[in-house]
């Protein structure tokens, strides 16, 4: 699962669409953590697809990762500034590759 404590166990290496990315990034096998309020683990995301479909936001959108191990895409949380906080993506990604800092 996502480390809940990926801003202090990471850096912040890149930005990507307006949302920080935490390292480390070796691409493309090492993709890292993208957002912050609205974290996904790029390394864990297998493309299930389930946060995108259930988000009543739309806060993600997928981005291309040819020749990652887990997915050939991941959801990445481009409208995370949107997040109302309901926490559905958190509950229905398999891997538990989302955390919401609803704090
Ligand atoms: Fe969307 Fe709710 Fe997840 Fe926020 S917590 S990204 S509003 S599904
Ligand atoms: Fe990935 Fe989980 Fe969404 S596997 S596509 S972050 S539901
Ligand atoms: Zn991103």
């Amino acid at each position: 699962a996502i480390d809940p404590q990926f801003t202090e166990n990471r850096e912040q290496v890149d930005e990507h669409n307006g949302h920080a990315v935490w390292g480390p990034v070796d691409e493309p096998e090492d993709l890292g953590i993208h957002g912050t309020h609205v974290a996904v683990d790029f390394d864990l995301c297998i493309a299930d697809g389930a946060c995108l479909e259930d988000c009543p936001v739309d806060v993600f959108e997928w981005v291309d990762t040819p020749d990652h191990p887990e997915s050939e895409r991941k959801a990445d949380p481009a409208n995370e500034a949107q997040c109302i906080d309901c926490m559905l993506c958190v509950d229905v990604c398999p891997v538990d590759a989302i955390d919401v800092d609803a704090g």
